[in-house]
């Protein structure tokens, strides 16, 4: 097993990578359809398939020719097939079976945030289990304890909206384009992060559990109050408020995680994890406890296909197979 494709379509990203060896990414090709989706705040289920039915076959050309290679060359498949919208998972997933089927290329399914996590695997040489990993994004927001490749134990999760789904909805609301992460980001870098005190949700809880829709109706409700009031909103004082009271909890929960489960190692993965504030304060603060954190490059922290083929790669190569009869699963879990 060298050359691994691999697809992903679960949201509003149709891409396809080749990834050598699990770690060397010999092509990544992503086209996205934000541009299509933003006039309506999110991304629509429908316009997300089918545009995933257009783009796909070319996507998977232009990555095996951007590769240098042919499906000939190819010795594995990997494709998400789950979580995501299942309209868009079955299209990459279908495809992918396609070609494995009709070339008896050995297939299999991969867990899109399973993938996430092996971004860094593709970046870190070095980065090895047991480690924890923090999982951030539009529609997830996990702990991990991985203890060794192909395990992961569940040590927290939102009890309700996911880190990202917080921030991009607030962001809305201060006028930022879909999704509104990275320019909050930006724009939170000239604010004063104590200017608005929003809640941490179960900040004092002993449980590694998040929460995150408190925050966002906090955050929704003093906006209103402003704009009510007739006052000026101080957008960056607000972007950067918001986003310190999401990372406050993200960062504090990891560290504890990391240091219960006694790892050397923390893993931020996800498109969350491309947020600069959040980078920068789990670095720190984990350096005073002796936790080195691997973060992926940020085109590889949001959704592409180097990733599947990476996590495809390692199930692959212990022996695992996935049937043609693999079907996609919407809410697929990792982990215990
Ligand atoms: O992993 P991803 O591409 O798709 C999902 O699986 O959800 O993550 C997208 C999420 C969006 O919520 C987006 O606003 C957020 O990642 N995001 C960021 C940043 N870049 C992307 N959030 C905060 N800061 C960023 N720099
Ligand atoms: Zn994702």
């Amino acid at each position: 097993m060298r050359l691994v494709l691999g697809i992903e379509s679960s949201c509003d990203e149709t891409a396809a990578a080749v990834v050598e060896d699990g770690r060397l990414i010999r092509s990544n090709v992503i086209a996205s359809q934000i541009d299509l989706h933003r006039k309506f705040g999110g991304v629509v289920p429908e316009i997300a398939s089918r545009h995933h039915v257009e783009a796909i076959l070319p996507v998977i050309d232009t990555a095996l020719a951007e590769a240098g290679v042919t499906l000939d060359d190819v010795d594995g498949i990997a494709a998400t097939y789950g979580p995501g919208l299942v309209g868009s998972l079955l299209v990459g997933l279908t495809a992918a079976k396609a070609l494995a089927f009709a070339k008896g290329i050995p297939f299999i399914g991969v867990n899109h945030i399973e993938g996430h996590i092996y971004a860094n695997f593709l970046e870190h040489a070095d980065a090895e289990p047991p480690l924890v990993c923090l999982t951030v994004s539009g529609g997830h927001t996990e702990l991990f304890y991985m203890p060794e490749f192909g395990r992961y134990t569940v040590l927290g999760r939102t009890r309700d909206d996911a880190a990202g789904e917080a921030i991009d909805k607030v962001g809305r609301l201060l006028g930022l384009p879909y999704p509104a992460g990275p320019d909050l980001d930006r724009l939170a870098r000239n604010g004063d992060p104590q200017r608005f005190d929003l809640p941490r949700g179960l900040a004092e809880e002993d449980s590694l559990d998040f929460s995150f829709s408190g925050v966002k109706t906090a955050a929704m409700n003093r906006l209103n109050q402003l704009r009510q009031a007739g006052e000026e909103v101080p957008r960056a004082d607000f972007a950067a408020s918001l986003q310190e009271a999401v990372v406050d909890v993200l960062v504090e929960k990891s560290l504890r995680a990391a240091v219960a489960k006694g790892v050397k190692t923390l893993f931020l993965s996800g498109g969350v994890a491309a947020n600069s504030r959040l980078r920068e304060r789990m670095t720190r603060e984990a350096a005073s406890l002796g936790i080195r954190v691997y973060a992926p490059s940020l085109q590889l922290c949001t959704d592409n296909a180097a990733m599947i083929a990476s996590a495809g790669y390692y199930r692959l190569q212990r022996g695992e197979r996935s049937p043609f009869s693999l079907n996609a699963d919407p809410s697929l879990r990792l982990g215990s």
